[in-house]
């Protein structure tokens, strides 16, 4: 008897909390069945993403809790990918983070969130080439999350009712190598207090404040460039009503918070408009209530 679990997407960074905000989006979900074998790492999937245990984001959880929990014996893995992969969703997170949650479940380690965290973010760690934690965090514990790192430490908080949208254009290429290493103290400034402004919006429920916080001066001006259209689908967004639009995780997908009152439906053919504009199609989800 295997054990299944889903885990959702995510979008990372919110603005001004680079690799330290995560909110889980109820728009897609991947899931991950695990079942013990006499002994290895084998795994089932469907469409696209490798099945080589040590190149898959769930097959590199498995070998790393194997080790670090000394599970000896093997385990099938078997993955249906509900969120998209490559749009700045969460897609490897989602696996990995449904991965560690299942093996903690098949095994009965009773692991506290933290760890699983910790466990689910060494899969990240592999396809993204650099460990971050906000999406494996969002979509192991649900919610709004805040990550601090040295040491690991997760505080997760319920998020209100907010819809919010993504709108992924085509498939392009939006990277970590874009992210300036030296910033001015006034930028930091800036998202710093935009972050704390954010986290108090949550923690309030006051959606308004959340939205206004999503204001980076910092990541998201030096990875716009690679959205085409993008400064036209977020002005537009906003001229529709939406409280903050900004670039989900590494992108290429445009997130757009709404108070629960906006038109999601305008503030959408917004984002769908500026996209084609720039000659792009796109798909629009709109999360939350
Ligand atoms: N914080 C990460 C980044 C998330 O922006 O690169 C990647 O999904």
């Amino acid at each position: 008897a295997g054990i299944s679990v889903r885990a959702p997407s995510s979008t990372a960074n919110l603005g001004p909390g680079f690799d330290v905000f995560g909110l889980a989006l109820d728009a897609y979900f991947d899931e991950v069945t695990l079942e013990r074998t006499g002994g290895g790492i084998s795994i089932l999937s469907e469409g696209g993403i490798p099945t080589d245990p040590d190149r898959n984001t769930a097959g590199i959880v498995a070998r790393v809790m194997m080790e670090r929990f000394g599970i000896t014996g093997g385990v099938e893995i078997r993955i249906r990918k509900g969120v998209p992969v490559g749009f700045g969703m969460g897609s490897s997170a989602a696996s990995a983070a449904a991965a560690a949650v299942a093996f903690d479940g098949l095994f009965d380690l009773g692991l506290d969130g933290d760890t699983l965290v910790e466990c689910a973010g060494a899969g990240e760690r592999a396809s993204a080439g650099a460990v971050h934690y906000d999406n494996v965090a969002a979509s192991v514990l649900g919610g709004f999350v805040i990550v601090r790192t040295g040491p690991l430490s997760v505080i997760r908080v319920d998020p209100p009712a907010i819809p919010e949208m993504d709108v992924p254009p085509k498939k392009t290429q939006v990277s970590r190598g874009a992210v300036p290493e030296r910033i001015a103290m006034a930028d930091g400034v800036r998202n710093l207090a935009n972050a704390a402004a954010m986290v108090a919006g949550f923690l309030r429920g006051e959606p308004e404040v959340i939205g206004s916080a999503i204001q980076d001066v910092i990541v998201e001006p030096a990875r716009k460039h690679m959205i085409p259209g993008f400064d036209r689908v977020k002005g537009d967004a906003l001229g529709a009503g939406a409280l903050g639009v900004t670039i989900s995780g590494a992108g290429p997908s445009v997130i757009a918070l709404l108070a629960g009152s906006a038109d999601s439906g305008a503030v959408a053919d917004a984002m769908r408009g500026g996209f084609s504009s720039a000659g792009l199609g796109c798909r629009t989800v709109i999360c939350g209530p």
